[in-house]
C-alpha cells in the first residue's frame, strides 16, 4: 500500500485530502516525497504564522523541550504566564484562559458567556446570538453556533440555546436580540470557512454598541483572524471596536496547538477555580512557540501584510476569470468562474499551495513570505485561472 492507501485505510475519513505528501518544509516553502518543491499560500489553514519551521521559533520550541514539556495545570510554569502577560498588555485584556484548539477556545466564551448573564440576570438568559455562514468549531455546542445547516445535519439534537442572524442585517439582529434572553453574542469579523466575508464596519459596531447597552458579552471568534492574519494584531482591531471577549487559537503558536480565551474588564472574574480546566492547555512547549511569534507581530509587519495583500488584491482583480476578491490582510478570498477546487489541484500541479472556502479560492499566506516568493506564486495562480 503506499501512503494514499494507507491514510485511506486506517485513517478515518473525515477529511477530502489534496494528493501531495509533504515530508519538509522551510519558510514558504515545502517539499514532497520526490523533492518536488511548492510556495505554500495556505500555512496549514492559517497556522503556520511564519511559516515551515522557522529558525526563531524552532529555537523557542527546542529550548523549551529541553527543559520540560508539560507540568499540568496544577503547578506554575513561566512560558504560559509570560504568554497570558503578553497576551494581555498588546490588547489591554485582563485575563486568559488556556486551550489547545479553536473549538476549545469558543467553548470557553460561551461558557463565560452563560455564567456571566446567570450571574448578572438570571439562568434564562442563556441564549447566544451567532451568524448564519458562521463557524466556531466541530465540538457539539460550537457546532451549535456555528450558523451553517449543512453542518448540524447529522448531529442533532444539537447544544440548545444558539440563534443565528444574517451577517450584516443590523435589523434582523435587532429584532432577535429583543425578542430573546441573550448572554452574548459571538462572531467572525472576517467569516473564513463561510468564504472569506468581511463583516460591515456598521454591522459590527452596532453590535458593539448594543451589547454595551444591554450588558450582553460582545466576543470575536479569532480563531482565524487572529495574530496578525488580517493585518492587524487581532481582527477586531480593523474595526474601531473592543470585544468583552475573543478567542483565538490557529496562528497563536505558529504550528503548535493551543488555544485561547481573552477577556477584557468585565468577564475577568466570571470563572472561578473547578469551573473549567484542560489537561493539556497552555502546555509550556506551544506558549513558548506562541510568545516567539507573538513577539514578532509588530505594526511594521503588519504594514508590509497590507502592502503585499493590496498587491495581490490588484493583480488578482484584473486577472480574467476572477469574478471578485474579498478578505483583509494576508485572509483573502478569490471567486473565479472555474471551479476553485479544480484551480487548487492544479496549482499543486505547478508547484504552488492555495486553499478553497465554499466556492472560492483561499489565500493564507505566511505573514513573512517575500515579496518574490509571493510574486511568483500570483503569476502561477493567475496563469491556472487564466489557462
Ligand atoms: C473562525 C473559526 N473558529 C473556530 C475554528 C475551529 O478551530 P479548531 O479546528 O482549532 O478547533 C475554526 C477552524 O477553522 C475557525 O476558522
Amino acid at each position: 500500500m503506499n501512503l494514499f492507501e494507507k491514510d485511506k485505510q486506517y485513517i478515518m475519513n473525515t477529511y477530502g485530502r489534496f494528493p501531495l505528501n509533504i515530508v519538509k518544509g522551510k519558510g514558504s516553502f515545502c517539499y514532497d516525497e520526490k523533492g518536488k518543491k511548492y510556495i505554500d499560500l495556505g500555512t496549514g489553514i492559517a497556522v503556520n504564522t511564519f511559516g515551515f519551521c522557522d529558525k526563531k521559533w524552532v529555537k523557542a520550541v527546542k529550548k523549551q523541550v529541553n527543559l520540560f514539556q508539560h507540568t499540568s495545570n496544577l503547578y506554575y510554569q513561566k512560558p504560559c504566564v509570560d504568554l497570558a502577560e503578553n497576551l494581555c498588555l498588546k490588547t489591554g485584556a485582563k485575563k486568559v484562559f488556556f486551550s489547545n484548539s479553536g473549538a476549545e477556545a469558543n467553548e470557553c466564551a460561551i461558557k463565560i458567556a452563560r455564567k456571566y448573564a446567570e450571574l448578572k440576570k438570571g439562568k434564562e438568559y442563556y441564549n447566544i446570538l451567532t451568524l448564519k455562514n458562521s463557524f466556531h468549531g466541530r465540538t457539539i455546542t460550537t457546532l451549535s453556533a456555528t450558523g451553517q445547516e449543512v453542518f448540524h445535519k447529522d448531529f442533532t439534537p444539537l447544544t440548545q440555546g444558539f440563534i443565528h442572524t444574517e451577517a450584516n442585517d443590523i435589523e434582523m439582529a435587532k429584532s432577535l436580540l429583543e425578542s430573546n434572553k441573550i448572554a452574548g453574542v459571538l462572531v467572525e469579523v472576517v467569516q473564513g470557512e463561510g468564504g472569506v466575508m468581511p463583516l460591515k464596519k456598521e454591522f459590527v459596531q452596532f453590535l458593539r454598541e448594543y451589547t454595551k447597552k444591554n450588558d450582553i458579552l460582545f466576543m470575536i471568534d479569532e480563531v482565524q483572524t487572529g495574530n496578525g492574519r488580517t493585518g492587524e494584531l487581532y481582527g477586531y482591531m480593523n474595526y474601531g471596536i473592543t470585544p468583552d471577549l475573543f478567542s483565538t487559537a490557529k496562528g497563536l503558536a505558529g504550528g503548535l496547538p493551543l488555544g485561547a480565551t481573552v477577556v477584557f474588564d468585565k468577564a475577568e472574574n466570571v470563572l472561578g477555580a473547578g469551573m473549567h480546566g484542560s489537561t493539556f492547555g497552555g502546555n509550556p512547549v506551544c506558549a513558548s512557540a506562541a510568545l516567539s511569534i507573538l513577539n514578532r507581530l509588530t505594526p511594521q509587519l503588519f504594514d508590509q501584510v497590507k502592502q503585499k495583500s493590496q498587491y495581490v488584491i490588484s493583480r488578482l482583480e484584473k486577472c480574467k476569470g476572477v469574478k471578485n476578491v474579498s478578505g483583509l490582510g494576508f485572509m483573502l478570498g478569490i471567486e473565479t468562474e472555474k471551479d476553485a477546487k479544480s484551480i487548487a489541484l492544479k496549482c499543486i500541479e505547478r508547484g504552488v499551495l492555495v486553499l478553497t472556502a465554499k466556492n472560492k479560492v483561499r489565500l493564507l499566506p505566511p505573514l513573512n513570505v517575500s515579496f518574490k516568493t509571493l510574486e511568483k506564486a500570483i503569476d502561477i495562480l493567475i496563469d491556472v485561472i487564466e489557462e
